[in-house]
């Protein structure tokens, strides 16, 4: 199958931990065209202290890679997102405007929280966001440690409208048992509404490709679709239904 979106992945080079240079980034696309996706936002990081990018750098990034991306057809179409880690300066950006939510709708942005703790106030801040007109995309739940001990933590979430974001590679144990078993468990339990890679390197999508071989094992083909193309799909075009 193919025609797969990715809503995360970090190939624009030079700005984050993703790739590193040009080449890298191209082999990134290309080896998720090769699994079978037809679309891949970059998401590179906007978190404080870490990865201090704002809008505009990202914009100029995207452009200047997008050149050479033209150079080389017959890769996966491409748009620019941000993976806003919710810190109180990513966020205040957010909630006036200057973040980057998905491309065309501008509807729902990808949120990332630390990995050992949720946020002070996450749930006020999702609830402030959506007030916004903006869905949050939650990154990578099943890694978050305080999700291990307690799923239902993100029922509030859920029930908020924001959306999860299951990242493949934890199907095929990429980060470990934990995020392994949580990311089952949230399968199970119909927790996700889209699937991505977060591709960092052209060398993930072998993981990437079983994973998805895992996802259409254990969910059915239509589920599976449903989290590789019409669920991201919706995300972009600002179709979701609550
Ligand atoms: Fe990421």
């Amino acid at each position: 199958m193919s025609g797969y979106i990715d809503l995360h992945s970090h190939w624009i080079p030079g700005i984050d931990d993703g790739a590193p240079d040009v080449a890298e980034g191209l082999a990134i696309l290309r080896a998720l065209g090769d699994i079978g996706f037809a679309k891949v936002v970059a998401t590179p990081h906007m978190r404080t202290g870490m990865f201090d990018n704002e809008r505009g750098e990202l914009e100029r990034a995207f452009q200047k890679m997008l050149i050479e991306v033209r150079r080389h057809p017959g890769l996966p179409d491409v748009s620019l997102g941000s993976e806003h880690h919710l810190d109180d300066v990513v966020f205040d950006r957010l909630t006036k405007g200057l973040g980057l939510p998905y491309e065309p709708a501008r509807t729902a942005a990808l949120i990332e929280f630390p990995t050992d703790h949720f946020p002070l106030r996450y749930r006020e801040r999702l609830f402030d966001l959506r007030v916004k007109r903006i869905r949050p995309v939650l990154a990578h739940p099943e890694r978050y440690r305080p999700v291990w001990k307690d799923k239902a933590l993100l029922e509030p979430l859920l029930d908020g409208g924001a959306l999860l974001l299951l990242d493949v590679g934890a199907l095929v144990g990429k980060y470990g048992r934990a995020p392994k078993k949580a990311a089952f468990e949230m399968l199970e339990a119909g927790f996700y509404y889209a699937a991505c890679s977060d591709a960092h390197r052209a060398s993930d999508a072998r993981e990437v490709g079983r994973a998805i071989k895992e996802l259409y094992a254990v969910m059915g083909r239509e589920e599976a679709e449903f989290l590789l193309i019409e669920g991201p799909r919706n995300i972009l075009e600002g179709t979701v239904k609550d």
